[in-house]
């Protein structure tokens, strides 16, 4: 806290980030946890909002693994009044503390194990690796777990017809996104990764 004006932190651990913000002078801004990924929701909200005006009433499918992303995306985009359906394979859905926080802001929050049960009429199709840092060693009982959770042509056809796809990068094609899909025309991830400089 003496050195420093800000700590921004990436780390694995959201418990110890709370210990360290708890005793820290500065303010400590979460970079991403296990648990967290609060800068990059704010990024995915502002990526929204350039698309479709605001957020209020907007669809959002986030289809894939439970984790950061999709904690931190459920409770920024409910709180600035979207609708969010969290599509995971059974086991893998978010923690029921990002469920109810999310929930708290009187947001329209639903699970489900369907993918094509999210995307249906979504705005917004969102994705994430199956396979987060830490979690190197799950890889191949992953990919086994999230078979059919990939989000290509066929499920984005589910999705209205102006639906955009986010990503929070790095992408792995073939896995939890296609690359016709990642590369083409309703593939907002560009816009979105800019966003992060904001
Ligand atoms: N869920 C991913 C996000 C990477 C930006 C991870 O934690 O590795």
């Amino acid at each position: 806290s003496g050195y420093l004006d800000a700590l921004a932190v990436r780390w694995g651990s959201q418990a110890d980030l709370e210990t360290l913000a708890t005793h820290a002078t500065i303010p400590v801004i979460n970079a991403l946890t296990d648990e967290e990924h609060p800068c990059q929701a704010l990024a995915d909200a502002l990526t929204i909002r350039e698309r479709f005006g605001g957020l209020a009433g907007v669809r959002v499918a986030y289809v894939g693994d439970g984790n950061n992303v999709a904690s931190s995306l459920m409770v920024v985009c409910s709180a600035l009044g979207a609708e969010v359906v969290c599509a995971t394979p059974r086991g893998y859905e978010p923690p029921p503390g990002a469920l109810g926080a999310a929930c708290a802001f009187g947001g329209n929050v639903s699970l489900t194990n369907d993918p094509y049960e999210a995307a249906a009429g979504a705005q917004v199709l969102y994705t994430d690796v199956w396979a987060s840092m830490g979690e190197e060693e799950e890889r191949e009982r992953r990919l086994r777990d999230f078979a059919g959770f990939g989000v290509d042509a066929e499920l984005l056809a589910a999705a209205a017809p102006d639906a955009v796809v986010l990503h929070c990068l790095p992408a792995h094609t073939g896995e939890e996104i296609s690359s016709d899909v990642l590369y083409g025309g309703q593939s907002a991830v560009w816009d979105q990764a800019e966003n992060r400089l904001h």
